[in-house]
């Protein structure tokens, strides 16, 4: 093992990334020189036991995902005076070992539906430690969440707030809330957007209503207090994904703060924690930096601690969400490949290249992402080393559809052929949890790698599962 760049330790030989931390390639004398081995166990071994596609999460790598992010912003945090907890964002990749894990390296979860809050319950987390999303919830969800014990319901709209307060007034109960607020900051990717108003289904504003009164925001933390059933923890702010600058996380920041001070003025009660959400960016290709949790906490906690004693209020206790930063990177989908074909292509210029296209047994169903939002990622060879040349490649999937792209750019050695294993990096976050059954097809298992063996977290669908769904 080699030492850490962000807490997290490296195989002998790793590839980088946006290879999980234990990859690396086998030797020379191997079973299977140069394939790819992922906490301890070669894709050749994983592809004959678990089939293919795949997902493949490294547990360990996972793991110090986790306790780097919990460490570093408590570090930060405890040199500024205050407390800090860590919720893993179970819409990123939720199964009850994932959830384990998560508790396991003192996270707490994040829930965004009746479903993911089961499967946390069924981890056994308990309900003091997980909170509630979701802008439209049921009556169903949050009775379930108030049945458990939910530590933290975060509401997202006024209506929901009577729709909280009544539920757990007939339970004679008292609903632990937070309110989400949108503050005009946006942020993802390399872009950052700040808008006076905000034209999107989340939060309440922090800017004035169109009447011209209360910001929804305050309106709505308001009406919190108001209700005898519902208890104000504080306030809620998520700005976006795939941030990889930390500026957008303090103006933030900063906005809540102005809110809670000015709900302390009007009505005496200093709310206790404030939440800044997920969006912590990760590297998906060679050479990509992903945020430095230790650099961001370290901002945060500063930019936290000088707003506060600008306006005269105690540190409140801060959470924070993050999702893919703690199980993108540890996540790979193995493919094996079958079609292969050279396609010639006229490009902007009018000069003519080809372009090889390589079809694997998956797709757009167990990854979206490339099609939903233009996503970019990197793929290997990884059953084997060739000597070949690299030539530029397209992965594509099964799908009955041109626009099931898997990696649009990538350069593959000439030889790849039928038969391959094929792996692509960084698909840990949003692939598992946004998979469909288009064209039928059935999702692959999600297993765990560690110490050299594997395990199965999530079995293959089969076809006969899809049958037992359609009542004919
Ligand atoms: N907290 C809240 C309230 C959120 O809405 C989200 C993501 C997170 C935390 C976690 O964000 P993360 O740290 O994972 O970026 N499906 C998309 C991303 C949409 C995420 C929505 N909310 C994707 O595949 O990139």
């Amino acid at each position: 093992m080699t030492t850490p760049a962000g807490g997290v330790e490296r195989a002998e030989g790793w590839p980088g990334e946006p290879w999980p931390s234990s990859a690396h390639r086998a030797g020379a004398d191997a079973g299977h020189p140069g394939e790819l081995v992922l906490g301890g166990v070669g894709v050749h071994a994983l592809a004959a036991e678990h089939g293919t596609p795949a997902y493949v999460v490294d547990e360990a790598d996972f793991r110090a995902r986790a306790r780097a992010y919990r460490e570093a912003f408590e570090t930060a945090f405890a040199r500024v005076g205050t407390g800090v907890d860590v919720y893993y964002a179970g819409k990123a990749l939720l199964t009850v070992a994932v959830a384990r894990w998560a508790r396991e390296e003192g996270l707490r979860v994040d829930t965004a539906s009746g479903g993911e809050l089961a499967v946390a319950l069924r981890a056994g987390v308990p309900g003091a430690e997980i909170g509630l999303h979701g802008n439209n919830k049921s009556d169903g969800e949050i009775g379930a969440a108030l049945e458990h014990g939910v530590g933290r319901i975060i509401v997202d709209s006024l209506a929901e707030v009577d729709r909280v307060a009544a539920l757990a007034a007939e339970r004679g109960a008292v609903a632990p809330v937070m309110v989400r607020v949108t503050t005009g900051v946006h942020a993802g990717g390399h872009e950052y957007i700040s808008t006076a108003h905000e034209d999107q289904k989340f939060g309440l504003s922090v800017n004035p209503g169109p009447d011209g009164g209360d910001a929804p925001a305050m309106a709505a933390l308001l009406a919190v207090l108001a209700r005898p059933s519902l208890r104000l923890l504080g306030i809620h702010s998520h700005i976006g994904s795939q941030i990889l600058d930390g500026a957008g996380f303090e103006a933030a920041a900063r906005a809540v703060l102005r809110l809670r001070a000015d709900l302390a003025e009007r009505t005496g009660t200093l709310v206790e924690e404030v939440d800044l959400g997920g969006g912590y960016g990760i590297a998906y290709l060679p050479g990509e930096e992903a945020l430095d949790p230790r650099a961001v906490a370290e901002d945060v906690a500063a930019a936290v601690a000088t707003v506060c004693e600008e306006l005269g209020t105690e540190l409140p206790r801060v959470s924070i969400e993050p999702g893919r930063a703690v199980v993108g990177p540890a996540g790979v989908t193995l493919y094996r490949v079958g079609t292969v074909k050279p396609v010639l292509v006229t490009g902007e210029d009018g000069a003519t290249f080809t372009r090889l296209y390589v079809s694997v047994d998956g797709g757009m169903s167990d990854n979206i992402r490339p099609a939903l939002y233009g996503a970019r990622y990197h793929a290997e060879v990884v059953g084997r080393r060739s000597a070949e040349p690299g030539v530029l490649a397209r992965v594509v999937g099964k799908h009955c559809e041109s626009g099931d792209i898997v990696v649009h750019e990538v350069e593959l050695p000439a030889d790849v052929r039928a038969g391959d294993l094929l792996a692509v990096a960084a698909t840990g976050a949003y692939g598992r949890s946004m998979a469909s059954n288009y064209n039928l097809l059935t999702r692959p298992p999600v297993v765990a790698v560690r110490d050299g063996a594997s395990r199965l977290l999530v079995r293959r669908e089969t076809v006969e599962d899809l049958l037992a769904l359609d009542l004919g």
